[in-house]
């Protein structure tokens, strides 16, 4: 059951996300060559808190961390760890969810260390231009499924591909709220995407093939050949003025 938002409600999730968006602005600072991701959890745990807010993830279905710490082949659910130390080169995705007087925002951001490959680059400019270019077909009238395809041929275009066992989905008083987003293509068109609709897009882009395996953690998703692996996530809401991005950081 898809859980249509008031507009009251939308801006309690902005409130959310703003914090979120700012959290994310400080780590753009802070990540560099030598940091590790247990100190990037604690930055942004700290950083949410000061703000009067509490990291979601942080005990969601046992998951012991505020962050999601993604390192290189990692495609999501990293846990952040004091002996995974940075270095030039890396990509690092953080995701987190921010709870505001119960509602919630969720976003995740990739981030290079130092310069990067030109690999390293390219998906990263890629996989942004996966989820923004997405957000535009987020409108009154398109379907969910209309918003996969345009990820799907903007990654294979360039010879990457889409992971699959992961997905955008819905969200308000809970993390995860029908609907959910694929982020490819399938026969299956999805629900009309309506007003005061809350959902994320969060696409995991994948250098080689898009299949992956779970590490002894239970949590860590990583691809099973090695291959690079970034992603870009944002939390919407459908207006009937179009899509907005409840956790843009360049407009706050
Ligand atoms: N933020 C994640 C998402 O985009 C949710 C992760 S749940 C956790 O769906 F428990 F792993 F943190
Ligand atoms: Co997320």
């Amino acid at each position: 059951m898809i859980i249509i938002k008031t507009p009251e409600e939308i801006e309690k999730m902005r409130k959310a996300g703003v914090i979120l968006a700012k959290t994310h602005l400080k780590l753009r600072e802070e990540i560099k060559s030598g940091i590790t991701t247990d100190e990037i959890d604690r930055i942004a745990e700290e950083f949410i808190r000061a703000n009067g807010a509490t990291p979601e993830q942080k005990g969601y279905m046992g998951y012991p961390y505020a962050t999601c710490t993604s390192v290189n082949d990692e495609i999501c659910h990293g846990f952040p760890k004091k002996d995974v130390v940075l270095k030039d080169g890396d990509l690092v995705t953080v995701d987190m969810v921010v709870n505001l007087d119960g509602y919630l925002a969720d976003s995740a951001w990739s981030y290079i260390i130092g310069e990067g490959s030109k690999e390293t680059n390219e998906l990263y400019e890629t996989t942004k231009k996966c989820l923004y270019e997405s957000i535009k077909e987020a409108v009154i009238g398109n379907r969910i499924g209309d918003i996969g395809r345009v990820i799907q041929n903007i990654a294979e275009e360039k010879g990457y591909s889409v992971v699959r066992e992961f997905v955008g989905h819905g969200i308000g008083r809970n993390i995860h709220e029908d609907p959910q987003v694929l982020h490819y293509a399938t026969r299956i068109r999805g629900p009309r995407i309506m007003e005061g609709m809350v959902f994320t897009i969060e696409p995991m882009i994948n250098v080689g093939d898009w299949k992956s395996k779970l590490d002894d953690n239970g949590w860590t998703a990583r691809t099973v050949d090695g291959s690079l692996s970034c992603q870009f996530e944002h939390t919407l809401a459908i207006t009937k003025d179009g899509p907005v991005i409840l956790t843009e950081q360049d407009s706050i």
